[in-house]
Parts: structure tokens; C-alpha cells; sequence
């Protein structure tokens, strides 16, 4: 059976380049995006999407009523502000918090059997390098820091812990490649933004549940159980003749 998926996030850094890996790979996919035009643009080259804002709990259950998938990808974050971390900040720890609560209701309410949602890898409280995934997060970091990490926390709390809705959260590095602002690895857990996608469509194909840390190698992360578990490797990049999904 061709397994539906629900992209939250689907116009986004990563969502860009899930969204074709997963037709590619025969899944009836619907996108989700807050803009008519983006979705009208993306409808004309047969891609199936929908025009919801998350913070709409109601918009977000028709949509995901129309679509009826199995399995909810959550790709959103709401960093376009990033010139301005001050605004930038609480807005992304508002759609981690809040957006993901509506998400995860409206996946329950149509019956979805799992969601697999972006989280971040440098959440991690001080303590011996590298962390693995079992290690605590920084619940007690000063601002702003701790802004960002409560969202972190509700987030995969609600992905993770909302039965019967099975969760998996994966815990991206910092992001560089196309899409993304920076031509070159950065920061301490460097990730390709094609290696993030991948690893979504790896866990998605692997029914793979819990918590995943996704970087390079000699990333401030242990990153060993998405390797075994998901098969998945920094390496991995998309085919040259991949659809080109930019709007
Ligand atoms: N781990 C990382 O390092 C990491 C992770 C993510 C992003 N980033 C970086 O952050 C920058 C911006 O990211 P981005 O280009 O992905 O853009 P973004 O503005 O963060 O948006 C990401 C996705 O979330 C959707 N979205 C945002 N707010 C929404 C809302 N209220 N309701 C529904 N959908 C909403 C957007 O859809 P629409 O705008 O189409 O509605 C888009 O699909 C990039 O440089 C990226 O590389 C880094």
C-alpha cells in the first residue's frame, strides 16, 4: 500500500528537498504551506499541497482531514527572521511549542499512526562531549538560550509522548548546501541540508521510533544509532535530476 505523508514545512530549507525524495520514492505526499501563491506554484508542477497556517488549529485538522496520511512529517521552523534573533527566537520556539501541539492533535484526530519531527542537535545541557542522545537538554540555561530549548523540550515531549501516535524526533546539526544560507560546514554539528532530508526518508522507511541525532562525523554529537538503525550517512545527497521544487 503507497503510504500518505503530510509535510508540514513542506516550501522550507529541508522541506524543498524531502518533498521530491519522497514522490521519488512512491509516496503520495501532500505539503503544507501558509501561501496561496507558493501553493499554486507547486499545484502546477502536480504536486499535491495545502495553504494552512499551524497556529490555526482548525485550518491544521481540515487540512490534515483532506489528506488523511499515515505518517505527519514536521519540517517547520520559523527562522526567516534570522537577521533579528531577538524576534527570531521566541517565534521559533512558539511553532516548536504551540504548532507542534496542533500538529500532533490533528495527527491523533485523523487517525495518523506516526510523526517524525525536526528538532535540533545543540540543545544538549555542558557535560562530556560528544552527547548522546540520552543526555540531557539544557533545561537550565540562561536567556535566550532556555527560550529555545523549553521549545525544543515541548516539542519532542508531544511528538514523543502523545500515544497512540508513534514519534520519532530528529535532532538536526547545523545546517549548510543548497537552500540554506552557507555554501561550507559550520558550527559544531555540520549537516547537509540533502543529509537532513535523507534521514526523514530513512525513518520514515524504517519505522524507526525515538530520538536520532543527525550530523557529521566529529560533530559534538554521537550520531552511531542513526547510522545502524536508519542506515543513514552524512554523505548522503540528492540526485543531480531531482525535481526542483523552489518557489
Ligand atoms: N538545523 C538547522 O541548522 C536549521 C533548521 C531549519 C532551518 N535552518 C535555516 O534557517 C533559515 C530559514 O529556514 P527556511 O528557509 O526553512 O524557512 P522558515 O521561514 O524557517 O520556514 C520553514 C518552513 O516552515 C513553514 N512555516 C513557518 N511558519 C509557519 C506557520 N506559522 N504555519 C505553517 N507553516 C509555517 C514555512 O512555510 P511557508 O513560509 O511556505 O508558509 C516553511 O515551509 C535557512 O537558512 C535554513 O538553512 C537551519
Amino acid at each position: 500500500m503507497t503510504k500518505r505523508i503530510f509535510l508540514a514545512g513542506a516550501t522550507g530549507a529541508i522541506g524543498r528537498r524531502l518533498l521530491p525524495l519522497l514522490l521519488n520514492a512512491g509516496y503520495e505526499v501532500t505539503g503544507m504551506t501558509r501561501s496561496q501563491a507558493k501553493a499554486i506554484a507547486l499545484r502546477d508542477r502536480t504536486i499535491r499541497m495545502v495553504v494552512a497556517d499551524v497556529f490555526d488549529a482548525d485550518a491544521v485538522k481540515r487540512a490534515l482531514d483532506a489528506a488523511r496520511p499515515d505518517v505527519v512529517i514536521h519540517q517547520l521552523t520559523d527562522l526567516s527572521a534570522l537577521a533579528s534573533p531577538a524576534t527570531a527566537i521566541p517565534r521559533n520556539a512558539r511553532i516548536r511549542s504551540e504548532g507542534t501541539r496542533n500538529l500532533v492533535n490533528a495527527a491523533l484526530m485523523v487517525g495518523a499512526r506516526r510523526i517524525i519531527a525536526q528538532s535540533i542537535a545543540w540543545a544538549y545541557a555542558g557535560g562530556t562531549l560528544p552527547h548522546a542522545e540520552s543526555d540531557p537538554l539544557d533545561m537550565h540555561a540562561p536567556e535566550p538560550r532556555s527560550i529555545t530549548v523549553r521549545g525544543v523540550s515541548a516539542l519532542e515531549n508531544a511528538v514523543l509522548h502523545s500515544p497512540p501516535l508513534l514519534g520519532t524526533v530528529l535532532r538536526y546539526g547545523q545546517l549548510y548546501g543548497p537552500g540554506t544560507g552557507a555554501d561550507a560546514p559550520h558550527g559544531a554539528a555540520p549537516l547537509h541540508v540533502d543529509a537532513a532530508a535523507y534521514a526523514a526518508l530513512l525513518a520514515v522507511q524504517h519505522e524507526a521510533y525515538g530520538i536520532y541525532n543527525i550530523a557529521g562525523r566529529d560533530a559534538d554529537v554521537v550520531t552511531e544509532k542513526a547510522r545502524r538503525e536508519l542506515e543513514w550517512h552524512e554523505d548522503m545527497r540528492l540526485p543531480a535530476d531531482v525535481m526542483d521544487i523552489s518557489v
